[in-house]
């Protein structure tokens, strides 16, 4: 999978990047990612990214014109298969959309900035907005660093123990289970006994019925969806 990220200020994504896990995918060649500065393409003599908007009104907007020529650009160098834009406005991020997204060989990440972007941005050019949630941030890049860690943890052999994603909470539409490590009994806290047994039919009935038992606690409203695993 290789995916490019168009930022205002790619400084932000560094460290992101070029730690762990997805250090770790990179390295391995299973993910190719790359942080551009939008600057690059912008055709005004101060590089600038925004303008003010037609009709007035406060805040700046993201010319259409760097966008474009960033996209044309990349789409000149590989298939892309989704051109997405990180925005409020957008479908809100699942583990069904991660999912799906993890099937696909190229993205690209656009991060807002200012008050948003010109509309012809998202008429003419991006294939799909994503949100990370109902609130606003001040920018795009941690939710394309949000949307990026979910995606890649996905890919194979990103992660040692190839079951371990699927054990997430979500992939099933239900919380995950709890898990306890050593010691079996900490200053009298205690690890259930059915985990200790080395009964792995009991254990896995355990498992399922307090990921459903914790589900209808904590977020009863994700039972009965069927949307959470595809998308
Ligand atoms: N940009 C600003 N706020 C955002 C959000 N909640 N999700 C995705 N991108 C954003």
């Amino acid at each position: 999978m290789h995916i490019d990220i168009l930022s205002a200020v790619p400084r932000l994504l560094d460290s992101w990047f070029e730690e762990s896990i997805l250090k770790r995918a990179q390295s391995k060649g299973l993910v190719e990612i790359e942080v551009h500065d939008l600057r690059i393409w912008s055709t005004d003599k101060h590089k600038r990214l925004d303008d003010y908007p037609f009709g007035g009104g406060a805040g700046m907007v993201m010319s259409v014109v760097p966008i474009h020529r960033a996209i044309t650009e990349l789409r000149a160098k590989r298939t892309v298969d989704e051109v997405i834009y990180m925005s409020p406005d957008g479908e809100l991020l699942s583990q069904g959309l991660a999912n799906s997204l993890s099937l696909k060989g190229n993205l690209i990440i656009l991060c807002g900035h200012y008050k948003g972007v010109d509309e012809r941005v998202r008429e003419h050019l991006i294939t799909r907005e994503v949100s990370i949630g109902d609130y606003v941030l001040s920018g795009g890049e941690l939710a394309a660093a949000v949307l990026s860690d979910a995606v890649i943890r996905l890919l194979p052999g990103v992660l040692g123990d190839e079951t371990s994603a699927l054990s997430d909470s979500f992939q099933d539409g239900l919380l995950a289970p709890p898990d306890y490590t050593r010691p079996a009994d900490y200053q009298g806290w205690t690890v259930p006994e059915v985990l200790l047994s080395g009964h792995q039919a009991r254990i896995e009935a355990w498992r399922a019925e307090q990921a459903q038992e914790r589900t209808r606690q904590r977020r009863p409203g994700l039972l009965g969806r069927s949307d959470e695993t595809g998308a």
